[in-house]
């Protein structure tokens, strides 16, 4: 089944993937679509009909553990680059070597939980050296999260200081990037800079369906709030026409 992925370039129905020359402006570049799907066949499917609208897709837990690393390495091998989100916690030997294994698979962007730790999140880093491109994104404080359920967690203050103090840590231990919510971008991206990957998920375009999502933003709010990537699951993977509706998401970006 996963071998069916390398059939399908990038850049379309072409017999051959074309190479990727990004430009930094190429608004496809900060665009990830998330193959939130339990088979590499539905994932393929998603993919052959998002042609060369998009360049990244995520790969998370349902799908890693419904398919594992096959499905990753199908992706990376037909010329798309893999968003790895499966927020590795662990002791930092282990976080270690399991971001040394995703280097291995060639993906490009890969989370941990800041609240792992420093010597945690050093440790990812380190994993990382035999890939220079690889991005380490750090969860700051999941958005599923609220005040009460933080408090609970035994966390005092505000889930808007824990993101901060999250995202300074991440920093200072050698990540490039932090998974937010476009709540909390502008705050980040004025803490962090402009070089920071701040990759952003919740996003609905304007007039679709919310799903599950409490709060949206549009891609052009997203990017406006500092994003510098956006995570676009349903609006994209479930649409009459997955190309065009990323087309659309990409011009919103744009402009
Ligand atoms: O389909 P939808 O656009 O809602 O998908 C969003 C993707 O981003 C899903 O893969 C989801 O797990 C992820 N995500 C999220 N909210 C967060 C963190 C991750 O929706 N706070």
């Amino acid at each position: 089944m996963h071998a069916l992925l390398n059939r399908i370039p990038a850049g379309g129905s072409m017999e051959t993937a074309p190479a990727f020359d990004l430009h930094k402006n190429d608004p496809r570049s900060r665009l990830i679509v998330a193959l939130d799907v339990s088979t590499a066949a539905a994932a393929q499917k998603i993919v052959a009909a998002v042609g060369d609208s998009a360049l990244t897709y995520k790969v998370g837990m349902q799908l890693y553990t419904a398919e594992g690393p096959g499905v990753v390495r199908d992706l990376v091998a037909s010329g798309r680059k893999v968003f790895l989100d499966l927020k590795y916690h662990d002791i930092p030997n282990t976080v270690q070597s399991a971001v040394r294994e995703a280097a291995q698979l060639g993906v490009s962007m890969l989370t941990v939980h800041a609240s792992g730790g420093g010597k945690m999140l050093r440790a990812a880093v380190e994993g990382a050296r035999s890939k220079a491109d690889l991005i380490i994104l750090a969860v700051t404080v999941l958005t599923s999260l609220d005040q009460a359920g933080l408090n609970e967690s035994g966390i005092e203050g505000s889930v808007e200081d824990q993101a901060q103090r999250m995202a300074r840590l991440a920093a200072s231990c050698g990540c490039q990037g932090i998974v937010s919510s476009a709540k909390e971008a502008p705050a980040l991206r004025a803490q962090l800079g402009p070089d920071f990957v701040i990759v952003t998920p919740g996003i609905r375009p304007a007039g679709s369906a919310h799903g599950d999502q409490a709060r949206v933003v549009t891609p052009a709010e997203a990017i406006a709030a500092g994003a510098s990537h956006i995570v676009v699951g349903r609006p994209i993977t479930e649409a009459a026409n997955p190309a065009a509706a990323a087309r659309a998401i990409l011009d919103q970006m744009a402009n």
